[in-house]
């Protein structure tokens, strides 16, 4: 379907050339004076000084050629404007084809497509932290708006499962159990299957071992371990093993609570296999060089304005690193999946690191010319005091403690206000404060950074997930209560309440397209937030169940219907859902 404002252009450019002047001159915009017009053209006044002549008689000679059955006001106005408002059977019209349409009738630009969304980048062995959240809920958002446009949408979690912090562990193992046979050289044997640690004995190790990096000694043989592991050294793959079995259904239980789910749990161990020929590859066509004993790529440009130092493929102890297991998975993606696009979403602290893998990616010729890579750097979440988040104690808050002290304090809410019976407690709880943290998170700008302020996320008024969710709520227990409303057409605006709810609607689309252009989920928190409030004063000023004339009384349903369904589908954009009762 077309986008209104372009129908608008379009009839307005005609009306210039019906009055004898060139259809460039026809774009029209948005108000931005809502009080006095929906719609405006300022065309005129360029207009003007080309033909020679006064803005206003251009105006004047449009609006004279503009079709008075699709506005309800044209006004040509000094010196030049040509203000619009649109007509109630116009749209009408608009709001009907959108909600007959499949998707509100948003182009699917996206068919034949695909794209590998990269997101959430959970490390095992580490329990999950607040820092993970942002990744997590922002590339969630981002693949369901691609596969809105019709892309076909790859997410994969990328997990961190071959650096440094799998060494770490080994060596500390090392350390306390030496006598393991995963340490023995010469043990041929079965390994156990039972590991030889709990998942609670691992979030304790890593720490510990991380905290003796310092430790020139220790360092080195944590560093070996990672080497070791990675070529293939049989008594570590085993216990890498055991930390993976321990690990994954752990993260798989948190990406469920939020709601975040990945077609692909591949980590950087799965690029393995495909290092060593790309290395190969890249020495031997002369885009990997040696440099102090170790492989590197240089990436720098002419004319960059920073330092762009080069991209590390290969250590001078051998080892690869982040970026090398990057551009492996690349090559693996390129094989496998052909994807147009590439998308990242990390902290922004890690812009460096794409920008030299991007450029080293490209020159290399593992990714095609046009295929598309983007990174999505992240800003930080902050406590309510605008300062790092942390514990009480000082450290780092874990992921699952944040959704839990989340949940309770909405769950206090919710038995406070009796809003369902004791059995739907958990579930309506679960849905509201997801909202909350979503919605909090993804109302921001991806990149700045925000402060997470439980208490103001989880309101239920004001520019919230609950908000929202309760706006929902309010329309569907309407629905629920006059009955079968399904197929009722739209009909026009009964009065200034309906049209401003019935404009909020057609800016569905090209809000959408702007979110996918500039990956800002944000954009699409900021119209359905806007469109709730076109709600909410369209119920405040109208009788619904109480309109006498069933007429008008189904125009009024068909509408809250179609707002509500376009709040459904934004909200399951964005990764949360609403409630039956709030
Ligand atoms: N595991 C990484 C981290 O914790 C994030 C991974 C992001 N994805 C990627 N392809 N590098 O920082």
């Amino acid at each position: 379907m077309k986008r209104i404002l372009d129908i608008i252009s379009e009839k307005m450019q005609q009306a210039f050339v019906d009055a004898g002047y060139d259809a460039s001159y026809g774009r029209v915009t948005v108000s931005n004076r809502p009080d006095l017009c929906e719609y405006q053209c300022n065309g005129a006044l360029a207009a003007a000084k080309v033909y020679k002549c006064a803005p206003i008689q251009i105006a004047n000679a449009v609006a004279e050629k503009l079709d008075a059955n699709d506005f309800s006001m044209i006004d040509a106005v000094m010196p030049g404007f040509i203000n619009l408002k649109l007509s109630d059977s116009f749209l009408q019209h608009y709001l009907e084809a959108m909600r007959t349409a499949a998707d509100f009738g948003v182009e699917k630009t996206g068919c034949g497509k695909t794209v590998v969304v990269d997101y959430g980048g959970a490390n095992v062995a580490k329990p999950l932290h607040i820092g993970h959240l942002r990744p997590a809920i922002i590339g969630e958002a981002l693949k369901r708006l691609y596969k809105f446009f019709g892309y076909n949408t790859i997410g994969d979690i990328h997990l961190g499962d071959w650096g440094l912090q799998m060494g770490l562990i080994i060596a500390e193992l090392q350390e306390r159990q030496p006598e393991l046979c995963y340490f023995d050289p010469n043990y041929t044997g079965e390994y156990p299957a039972e590991p030889p640690f709990t998942l609670s004995d691992l979030e304790e190790l890593y720490p510990a071992a991380s905290a003796k990096k310092s430790d020139p000694v220790f360092a080195e043989k944590a560093h070996i371990a990672t080497y070791e592991n990675q070529m293939g050294r049989r008594g570590y793959r085993a216990i890498w093993q055991h930390i993976m079995n321990l690990s994954l259904p752990d993260l798989h239980r948190l990406y469920d609570l939020l709601d975040v789910h990945y077609e692909q749990w591949l980590g950087e161990s799965d690029a393995q296999p495909y290092i060593p020929p790309m290395v190969e590859d890249l020495k031997a066509r002369g885009f990997a060089v040696q440099s102090d004993g170790a492989w590197i790529i240089p990436v720098a440009e002419e004319g960059d304005k920073k330092e762009m130092p080069p991209c590390i493929l290969i250590k001078s102890d051998g080892s690869a690193i982040y970026a090398t297991t990057d551009l492996a998975t690349m090559v693996q993606r390129m094989q496998d999946w052909q994807p147009d696009k590439m998308l990242y979403v990390t902290d922004k602290r890690q812009n460096l690191h794409f920008e030299q893998i991007f450029r080293a990616a490209k020159k290399s010729g593992i990714v095609h010319a046009d295929t598309e890579l983007e990174h999505v750097g992240h800003g930080t979440m902050n406590g309510a005091d605008g300062k790092p988040f942390k514990t009480r104690d000082g450290g780092v808050l874990r992921l699952e403690q944040l959704i839990a002290d989340m949940t309770d304090f909405v769950r206090s809410k919710v038995v406070e206000n009796k809003i369902v019976s004791d059995s739907e407690v958990d579930a309506t709880t679960a849905k509201i404060a997801l909202a909350a943290l979503k919605y909090g998170d993804l109302s921001n700008q991806p990149t700045k950074d925000y402060n997470f302020d439980l208490e103001r996320f989880a309101a239920f008024e004001g520019n919230t997930g609950p908000y929202i969710l309760y706006t929902i709520v309010r329309i569907k227990s309407i629905l629920a209560r006059y009955g079968s409303w399904e197929s009722l057409p739209i009909q026009p605006a009964a009065n200034p309440f309906a049209k401003d709810l019935m404009l909020a609607i057609t800016k569905l689309a090209p809000c959408l397209e702007a979110a996918l252009k500039t990956s800002s989920p944000n954009l699409i928190c900021a119209y359905i937030y806007e469109l709730a409030g076109a709600v909410n004063k369209f119920y405040h000023e109208t009788r619904i169940l109480g309109e006498e004339d069933p007429a008008l009384q189904k125009g009024y349903i068909a509408l809250i219907a179609l707002a509500k369904n376009v709040l459904e589908t934004c909200i399951d954009l964005l990764g949360f859902s609403a409630p039956e009762k709030m």
